[in-house]
């Protein structure tokens, strides 16, 4: 019997099923709070831009130190309407990593804007500055696009280095946009994302750290006088009476029901965030030895959302652990550069640190409600398949 089958054995008494997410188990916990939220929306019936909204937008402006936040319908929209107010156009160049969700692409390309791929950190899996200065001059060297605006995404909850970007931003004139879609709760030099970054979108999708039940996101700003103008590009361009449309919008609304699961799942959440983060230490220190987590910037604490790492012989061990019962996922085997709605973007680019990051990264379980035997058991299974 090799070690792998001892490993099987071992667990049937150890663990039961383990989940990559588990909303199921948040849920038993919250839901009597939540039916009494739910049950108040259908009462007052302000399905859209209920009260829930503004409690649900004051809340997170306080939690994050930002100066205020506003509710929208996904992450997509978080980023389409702050691109907007900057009136982010055609002929502009925005510097993005290709190591993210597509959306933090799509989001520049429905502007008009022509998105310019930059390379990551191999550590930390976010925006490498080095390659991002770089990128800047290659732009400006060939004249055919104006440099504009950046969005650092924080991969898997990990804030990018918003010292170094935002030194590039202004030396280069340029808007910085934070992709926080993944790092709510995340914290840089004492600062929680939302206020790292003059503008900062995050998602609320069901998986993230802080998941509605159906599509929902919010954008922040460290400057309040942005957010008639985001308010009204929420809502079709209109002016206050919502009569006249005065700019480009679109419907980017949050509805009311989102707001009340978001504010019972916002109670949770800090207890929820210290699980997820004790979790990650213990991945962390059990296998740092056999593959290479991902490494946070000092004064870098992550959101948690997902707890990515890379080994050299990665679809091996994956194989390998998802046999012994513990699920994995793969964020992200194609990077955008190489994605065909993207290859025109990147006709002839060296994303060396990405193109190496995609072909060993996977990511392990990560939520509040795994128990500690199950850390346990992972790790030992890691730790069995990357040894082979
Ligand atoms: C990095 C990143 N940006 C943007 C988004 C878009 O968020 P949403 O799906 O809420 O539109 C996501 C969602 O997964 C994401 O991971």
């Amino acid at each position: 019997m090799n070690g792998v089958a001892n490993i099987s054995l071992a667990a049937e008494s150890r663990q039961g099923r383990i989940s990559f997410i588990d909303l199921a188990a948040q849920q038993r916990r919250i839901r009597p709070a939540i039916e009494h939220r739910l049950q108040a929306v259908l009462d007052h019936g302000r399905y859209i831009a209920g009260p829930e909204i503004e409690e649900l937008e004051a809340l997170l402006a306080e939690r994050t130190g930002a100066a205020a936040a506003v509710a929208c319908a996904s992450g997509t929209a978080a980023l389409i309407i702050p691109l907007f107010a900057l009136g982010v156009k055609q002929g502009d160049a925005v510097f993005i990593p290709s190591f993210t969700y597509n959306a933090t692409a799509n989001a520049v390309l429905v502007t008009g804007a022509t998105p310019v791929f930059v390379d990551i950190d191999p550590a930390t899996f976010n925006m490498d500055p080095v390659d991002l200065k770089k990128k800047i001059a290659e732009i400006r060297t060939k004249g055919e696009l104006t440099p504009r605006a950046l969005i650092p995404v924080d991969m898997f909850g990990s804030p990018a280095n918003y010292t170094s970007i935002a030194k590039i931003a202004s030396d280069e004139g340029l808007s910085v946009l934070s992709d926080g879609a993944q790092s709510f709760g995340g914290v840089f030099n004492n600062r929680l994302v939302g206020n790292l970054a003059p503008a900062t979108a995050t998602s609320f999708f069901p998986g993230k750290a802080l998941g509605a039940y159906g599509d929902a996101g919010a954008v922040f700003t460290q400057d309040a006088d942005d957010i008639d103008e985001w308010m009204s590009i929420r809502w079709h361009g209109t002016d206050n009476e919502r009569k006249t449309s005065v700019r480009v919008g679109f419907n980017g609304r949050m509805d009311t029901f989102q707001a009340a699961v978001l504010l019972e799942k916002l109670a949770i959440f800090d207890d929820e965030l210290a699980a997820r983060r004790q979790i990650a230490e213990t991945y962390d220190a059990r296998l740092s030895s056999i593959a290479r987590p991902q490494q946070h910037l000092s004064g870098a604490q992550s959101g948690c959302a997902y707890y990515s790492l890379c080994v050299e012989n990665r679809d091996a061990v994956v194989e390998q652990v998802n046999k012994m019962g513990v699920p994995t996922a793969i964020y992200y085997t194609t990077p955008l550069h190489e994605m065909p709605a993207f290859a025109e973007f990147a006709p002839d680019e060296t994303l060396a640190a990405t193109n190496a990051v995609a072909k060993e990264i996977f990511a392990l379980p990560m939520h509040p409600y795994l128990t500690p035997d199950q850390v346990d058991y992972i790790c030992d299974v890691v730790e069995a398949a990357a040894s082979q």
